[in-house]
């Protein structure tokens, strides 16, 4: 029997993986996230399993090598929260390269239509019985320029939905694809004239930062941004500034650069110390979710088989298909 510690767990993590136990394989849920200050609970297992905003970086990596644990089953598609070349020769890294990309991509076109038709203002006027529409006032999607910056899996996924829309649909990416249904154009062709900018891309050294003061300077005005790919992407001080001059006309903000102290969390009944999350928040023109966008049964369920299989690969010696390799 291998035992496995899986950090970061929810009720859903649980749902989705007790519904695939293995016999031979014993998962220990923990709540904790994965960090150097937590990684000595894996102490004893054969593997571990980690999430989005688990902190898998040298040191956690020396401990789990003198644990002999020997696989780190990331269960999500990103890695920019592991030491990946560090890890090399000491403990082997596995993720879920896709699972549901229409999940994330239906995330992004669903903070769009919030923000732009302001459903989630109309939601709480007409609680209050206010059947006022002054304010309400959005743009017709059909005919407009969405831009996607990353046309990998998620990123065609959200292209298709966009042409559903009839959107006028183009993409940036170093990598181009020959099944990318819109036009490549560079970066800055891109932002000037998009009036909704879409994220999904991975985060890399390159990349980080990549929405800054520079590039929102050149952004169409009034253009929307979604980040549904990892909050790094965006200089969120910039964001607000973009914001608060008008520039960016909207953000949609399922992921944010200082989210692991707070997303997945409940502090309703606390008082929240990141002003700039704050400042976002009372924003009437900006969403933020908890990095929300995979969370539908489909993707759990397609998260829970290719982890369970990555952890059942590695114990037999089989080959480990979805190891992370640089
Ligand atoms: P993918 O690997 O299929 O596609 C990524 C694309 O981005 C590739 O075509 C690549 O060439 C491109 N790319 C790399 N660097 C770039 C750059 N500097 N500028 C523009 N494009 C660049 O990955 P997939 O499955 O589409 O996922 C994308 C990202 O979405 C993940 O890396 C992850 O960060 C994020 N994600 C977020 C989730 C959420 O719940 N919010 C869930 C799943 C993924």
């Amino acid at each position: 029997m291998k035992t496995v510690a899986f950090f970061d767990t929810k009720s859903y993590d649980k749902e989705s993986f007790l519904k695939l136990q293995d016999e031979n394989i014993n998962i220990r849920f923990f709540e904790n996230k994965l960090n150097a200050d937590t990684v000595s609970m894996a102490a004893c297992c054969d593997a571990v399993c980690a999430f989005v905003n688990d902190s898998i970086d040298k040191k956690v990596i020396d401990e789990l090598e003198r644990f002999g644990v020997g696989l780190v089953a990331m269960r999500c598609a990103g890695y920019n929260n592991v030491d990946i070349k560090y890890a090399r020769g000491r403990v082997k890294i596995a993720r879920v390269p896709a699972y549901s990309p229409y999940a994330i991509a239906e995330h992004a076109m669903g903070m769009i239509l919030m923000l732009n038709r302001k459903l989630h203002r109309a939601y709480i006027r007409t609680r209050d019985h206010n059947f006022s529409l002054e304010g309400l006032t959005g743009f017709d999607l059909n005919g407009k320029k969405v831009g996607i910056i990353g046309t990998g899996k998620i990123g065609m996924a959200f292209a298709k939905v966009c042409e559903g829309f009839g959107m006028d649909i183009i993409g940036y990416d170093p990598y181009p694809s020959k099944d990318f249904i819109g036009k490549y154009v560079d970066l800055d062709e891109l932002l000037s004239n998009s009036d909704i900018i879409s994220l999904h891309c991975p985060l890399t050294k390159e990349n980080r930062y990549i929405i800054n003061t520079d590039t929102i300077s050149k952004i169409k005005k009034g253009a929307f941004i979604i980040n549904t790919s990892r909050g790094h992407l965006i200089d969120t001080e910039a964001l607000i500034n973009g914001l608060k001059s008008g520039n960016i006309g909207a953000a949609g903000l399922d992921v944010y650069e200082e989210e692991t102290a707070l997303f997945f969390e409940d502090y309703s009944d606390e008082i929240i110390h990141d002003d700039t999350l704050s400042t976002l928040i009372s924003m009437p023109n900006v969403i933020v979710t908890s990095h929300q966008a995979f969370l539908t049964k489909e993707a759990l369920n397609g998260i829970a088989k290719t982890t369970m299989q990555n952890l059942k690969d590695y114990f037999d010696g089989e080959k480990l298909e979805n190891e992370v390799i640089i």
